[in-house]
């Protein structure tokens, strides 16, 4: 019963995706905000206001219907394309730079597809397709294997690597681009706390991989790390500060230096190609209670994606989900964004899609980490109301920060604001303020409403609300399908979200499997996250019950 069939090394420890956003103490706000409302000039230049913004986005467009309210479906304010996969991606997301192909794990193993066709084409390994620039892509654990991009989507049977590197340990690599010349680039590949450099020359038609220099350990103690794209930067959840910090990278010293500290736990970040921009996924609203880090996202968590400008300082929201996750966001070398988009319906069904958003002007706030006096002006204060107001309505009793409750309020289309705010201010508002024990836990003071902030009034709230119209940004969607059932039972399920790493769990002998019932009941259910399965991730309730009832019935037939 040991996991003696896997080969991840424990670096893969929380190497996944989400978390929840941590209680933020403070609203960060802004220089640049005033007592009236600036995001007109601020942050709407450029919108086309046209009367045909009241459509749903998206959030609508997807499988089911949640049954909310209109106004819980804000116009996302990129321009996205969606296209429905055909195989359920499961394991890490990436984005080649310009080619138009993304590269996941999956059910059936590793793919690269087409991102605007949703097409697959299989290569070796089960989990961990990273590319490395346009040519060649990588696949994870000792040996790290380099294979050939082009052999891959010509559906070649048994495609070889074009080289090995037995030096090169672990996994959830991440790829930096140290120099081009002519046809020879050379790359910084990092997994598990290793780093070390490579080269690709094209030259000579297939590619041709080298390993220049030596490998470096470093850094390895930081959760979730990504390479900048110019190899000298390393994003991480540093759990010391428990947030998402950015760390320079000194070579020579093996050091890792934090230069900047996003102020919150977030997703895997993926920079931009100029380093300028950070996009990661970030949960919200689930509960408030810290160990819910890295979770694999569970229908309602509505993980949504978020870009931090480093320059301007400025936090924006790319999507506003209701009923749907959203999460490993890729830059491409164009600065468009690709990431993974699933659908809940009611019908139990999922719906998966690849989605390319280009970003024009999203909203944005002002966002300093450690500001404590930002934010703190009535106007910011009435857009957190608005944006908690508004995340009590939509979704299913959960929470958000201030910041990001500003945000999504800044985010809504003017007249869906307003309607929240009529419809709902008076009705809610002392509640809101009241710390109130969910099924998701209980608010605390980051969740809730400010009980100061529970006496402004409806027209202060109004007067907050965005006023020019949201441009129009639905997506377009490419092909259909990408509709798959929810696991109807424990097995599917196990052999969905285990099974990718216990291959040989004896599944169809259930005398075997009961006798994995207990560490399998444990490790489901432990609020650590370096125990927790699946590794990296975590069940949402309903299918922890299916898992214990499954066992509860094996027990008593035995
Ligand atoms: C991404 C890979 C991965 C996935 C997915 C995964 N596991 Fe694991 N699992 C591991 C690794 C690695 C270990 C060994 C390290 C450890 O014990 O933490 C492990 C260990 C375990 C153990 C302890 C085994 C023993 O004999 O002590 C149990 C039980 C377990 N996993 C259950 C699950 C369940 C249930 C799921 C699905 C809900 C799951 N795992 C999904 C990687 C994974």
């Amino acid at each position: 019963m040991r996991p003696n069939n896997i080969r991840f090394p424990l670096a893969l420890l929380l190497c996944c995706l989400f978390f929840q956003l941590a209680p933020s103490p403070n609203a960060r706000g802004g220089d640049d905000s005033t007592a009236t409302n600036p995001n007109d000039a601020q942050t709407q230049t450029g919108r086309t206001g046209t009367a045909e913004n009241t459509q749903a986005t998206s959030t609508t467009t997807g499988i089911g219907d949640s049954g909310k309210p209109e106004l819980c479906y804000p116009t996302d304010s990129a321009t996205l394309t969606k296209t429905f996969v055909k195989v359920y991606p499961n394991y890490f997301f990436r984005a080649f730079p310009v080619r138009n192909m993304v590269s996941h794990g999956s059910s059936d193993g590793n793919v690269i597809a087409d991102q605007s066709t949703g097409d697959v084409h299989k290569l070796p390994g089960p989990y961990d397709p990273v590319p490395m620039g346009d040519d060649v892509i990588t696949v994870p654990n000792s040996p790290m294997k380099f294979y050939s991009v082009k052999d891959v989507i010509e559906d070649k049977a048994d495609p070889q690597p074009l080289f090995e590197d037995p030096d090169m340990t672990g996994n959830y690599q991440s790829v930096g681009i140290l120099s081009h010349h002519g046809n020879v680039t050379r790359y910084r590949l990092t997994a598990g706390g290793n780093f070390k450099d490579y080269e690709v020359d094209t030259s000579g038609g297939k590619p041709k991989v080298t390993s220049v220099g030596t490998l470096t350990n470093m850094c390895g103690d930081l959760s979730l790390p990504m390479i900048s794209k110019d190899g000298t930067e390393l994003s991480g959840y540093d759990s010391t500060t428990q947030t998402t910090r950015i760390f320079k990278l000194d070579f020579a010293n093996k050091k890792c230096t934090p230069i900047l500290d996003l102020g919150m736990p977030t997703g895997k970040v993926d920079f931009s190609y100029d380093g300028n921009k950070l996009a990661f996924a970030a949960e919200s609203t689930r509960g408030t209670t810290r160990t819910a880090f890295f979770t694999i996202p569970a229908a309602n968590d509505n993980l949504n994606i978020y870009v931090y400008d480093r320059d301007r300082k400025k936090l924006s929201q790319v999507t506003h989900n209701v009923n749907s996750n959203s999460y490993y966001p890729n830059f491409k070398k164009d600065d468009s964004l690709v990431y993974i988009n699933i659908d809940y319906g009611g019908s139990g069904q999922e719906q998966v899609s690849y989605v390319s958003a280009n970003l024009d002007n999203t909203p944005s706030i002002p966002y300093e980490a450690n500001c404590t006096e930002c934010g703190q002006d009535q106007y910011n204060k009435a857009l957190q109301a608005i944006g908690k107001l508004w995340y009590s309505v939509c979704t299913a009793g959960q929470l958000a920060t201030d910041d990001i409750a500003q945000l999504v309020a800044l985010n809504l289309d003017p007249e869906k604001c307003v309607d929240t705010v009529k419809n709902y201010w008076n009705q809610q508002k002392a509640q809101l303020a009241q710390p109130v024990t969910t099924a998701l836990g209980t608010r605390d003071a980051a969740g809730r409403l400010n009980p100061a902030d529970a006496t402004l009034t409806e027209n202060k709230l109004l007067a907050a609300c965005p006023q020019a119209p949201r441009r129009q940004a639905n997506p377009t969607i490419v092909g259909d399908g990408g509709v798959f059932a929810k696991p109807k039972n424990a097995e599917e399920l196990m052999s969905r979200k285990c099974e990718v790493c216990h291959h040989d769990w004896p599944t169809n002998n259930p005398k075997e499997m009961l006798k994995l019932g207990v560490t399998i009941l444990q490790r489901i259910e432990n609020p650590d996250p370096n125990q927790r399965m699946p590794r990296g991730g975590q069940l949402n309730t309903d299918e922890i019950k299916m898992i214990r009832i499954y066992f509860e019935k094996l027990s008593q037939q035995q």
